[in-house]
């Protein structure tokens, strides 16, 4: 019987701790640095995602077989790397594949190289060019921080003041700190969007099932970018024509433009689509399971993690299999956020819901009460027959989890009704 890592603290690990501790293979979970939440399946570990020599140690010492990374920020500093160097088994991409995700330029310029379709671009690390050329566009248009910024380093304006006015923040005034001192200026595009996310190793890219996200803070798409405040799988709306496009055009051609530049992923490649009126086309790539997105996907594939993982790394048949049911998330999160918010709210009826609640941002205070600890709180998921049922149960369950601190958006899943 196995024993896995899994490194990272919000929802996405929590559904990936849980997924494993559902494996017949796996006798015990752990997760550094995990959260409260976490608990019931997994073993918590006071280790945090960035101590690499620490956590290798810890891998060494308890015999783990496998290591699994949740989140962009320890791939794209080279975790895997360093893990790969004593030879331990790990997925997720190296530093040099992860650049995919940590630096747009880099991503939009691959893009470009390999004709996987995208909006058009430039990039700029200087700002007077960049006014020059921003000067020349149609609006609206998008502005996208070259590093990372927790999904939230993408600016779309709808004026040419505001356009400038962003531009100068981001280039100048530190906006997202030195993750926009390079941008990418590029097209707006309109469309219905998707998430298609792959289990890959070199050239093996394996689909699954497709999910939506819904990003902007607020309902019917209204305020700021976020992380994602919602998800649902799978999605109607797009045809299995659009899905097979974007898996040929978008993840299998990435896959393989990779090996083409040195740099062969292995990991979970997310792929951001439009379904736009000339084609599917890329978003964004991102490296790792999306938040919400995981929560949703995980519940909703019937495949042991630990199988699946490990046949793609040793290049066994890998056979994705899925529930017929559907699967909404929504999430609770602290009142102000994306901006910013304030933490140690006690939150109430907890064991209420009947469903599965993933903590995303919560901690104990001294009296053992869950608390608010982050933008994003709890991820509330259930299912149905019909996206209408999962919706519907979703937000029944919802409603049974009390703290006055936090908001969510009741309308998760409605773009496919
Ligand atoms: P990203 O971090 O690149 O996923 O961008 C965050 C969100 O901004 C995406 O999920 C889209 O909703 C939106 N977005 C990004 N790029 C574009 C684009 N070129 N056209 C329209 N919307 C975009
Ligand atoms: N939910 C989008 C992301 O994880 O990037």
């Amino acid at each position: 019987m196995a024993k896995v890592l899994v490194i990272g603290g919000g929802g996405r690990e929590a559904a990936i701790s849980y997924k494993f501790s559902l494996s017949p293979q796996v006798k015990q979970v752990f997760v550094a640095p995990g959260n409260c939440g976490m608990q019931d399946y997994a073993t918590l570990v006071n280790i945090n995602e960035l101590e690499f020599d620490k956590l290798i140690e810890f891998t060494k010492e308890n015999a783990i077989d496998l290591v699994f990374v949740g989140p962009e920020v320890p791939l794209c500093e080279g975790i895997v790397d360093e893990f790969l160097k004593q030879d331990i088994k790990i997925f997720g991409p190296t530093k040099s594949a992860a650049r995919l995700e940590g630096s747009k330029v880099f991503s939009k310029m691959m893009m470009e190289k390999y004709d996987i379709p995208t909006a058009k671009y430039q990039s700029f690390s200087d700002y007077d060019k960049a006014l020059a050329y921003l000067s020349t566009q149609d609006m609206p248009i998008v502005l996208k921080a070259d590093g990372l910024a927790a999904g939230k380093g993408v600016i779309i304006s709808e004026t040419m003041d505001d356009a400038k006015s962003s531009l100068k923040d981001m280039m100048c005034n530190s906006m997202f700190n030195d993750a926009a001192s390079s941008v990418v200026i590029e097209e707006f595009l309109s469309g219905y969007e998707f998430s298609l996310l792959s289990f890959v190793h070199n050239d093996k890219v394996y689909p699954m099932q497709i999910a939506q996200d819904h990003k902007r803070a607020y309902d019917n798409d209204q305020g700021l970018n976020t992380g994602g405040m919602g998800a649902y799988t799978p999605v109607d709306i797009i045809s299995q024509e659009i899905i097979d496009e974007a898996y040929e055009k978008i993840a299998l051609a990435m896959a393989n433009a990779m090996i083409s530049e040195n740099a062969p992923f292995t990991g979970i490649l997310y792929s951001g689509c439009m379904n736009c009126v000339d084609g599917v086309k890329t978003i964004e790539y991102n490296v790792r399971f999306g938040d919400p997105e995981a929560e949703v996907l995980l519940l909703a594939m019937e495949n042991d993690l630990y199988e699946v993982i490990m046949n793609t790394l040793n290049d066994e048949k890998v056979d994705l299999k899925w529930s017929k049911d559907y699967y909404c998330g929504v999430v609770m999160a602290s009142k102000g956020y994306p901006l910013s918010y304030d933490k140690g709210d006690v939150i109430t009826c907890l064991d209420d819901a009947s469903c599965q609640v993933f903590h995303m941002g919560t901690k104990l205070n001294e009296n053992n009460q869950v608390t608010n600890s982050g933008g994003r709180v709890l991820l509330v998921c259930d299912s149905g027959e019909t996206l209408k049922d999962a919706q519907k149960n979703a937000y029944n369950q919802v409603s049974k989890i009390k703290c006055d601190s936090l908001f969510y958006r009741t309308d998760i899943g409605n773009n496919s009704l």
